[in-house]
């Protein structure tokens, strides 16, 4: 028998202003996005913004449905947004904000393993790393270099 190591790194800022530019315009762009939500359902609000390769901020969020496992998360509504005003076009980055209403539980929330393996056939597609910013409503942000920091033992293209 042998065992394997994977290691992963994960970043954790106290708070928005230890990042750079670049990581807080597209934090404060999945903030505004909240108001994209629709979740009648779990009152629990994500939205997510991308920074692709030429520039641009495409952002969505979470929309519900009466029939629960129809409901689209923010991060899968965020990157087909992507696809669809610029298709071919790498993203760099993506920030995901999520607002509970609940003050003891405003830490950063990691995206669901759907959203995960989402977001790394996303990089397979671009051949590039997404780096994924997760911020509560204030206070910490955590953040990694790429999908497979949250997907370690991963699934995709290459294994079929
Ligand atoms: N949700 C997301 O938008 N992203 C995730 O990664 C986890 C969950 C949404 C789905 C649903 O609208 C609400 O959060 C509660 O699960």
């Amino acid at each position: 028998m042998q065992e394997k190591e994977i290691k992963v790194r994960i970043q954790v800022y106290e708070s928005v202003s230890e990042l750079s530019l670049d990581d807080a315009e597209v934090i404060n762009a999945s903030k505004e996005a909240l108001n994209k939500s629709y979740s009648p359902y779990s009152g629990f609000k994500v939205a997510a913004a991308a920074l692709l390769q030429n520039g641009a901020i495409v952002s969505g969020a979470n929309q519900e449905n009466a029939s629960y496992p129809v409901c689209v998360c923010a991060e899968v509504a965020t990157l087909s947004a992507c696809s669809a005003q610029y298709p071919g076009v790498a993203i760099q980055k993506l920030a995901i904000t999520t607002l509970t209403g609940k003050p003891s539980s405003a830490y950063p929330k990691a995206p669901c393993g759907q959203c995960r393996q989402t977001i790394l056939e996303y990089e397979k597609r671009f051949n590039t790393n997404i780096e994924v910013i997760m911020c509560g409503e204030n206070g910490q942000v955590y953040k990694v270099g790429s999908a497979k920091d949250l997907l370690p033992l991963y699934f995709s293209g290459t294994d079929l």
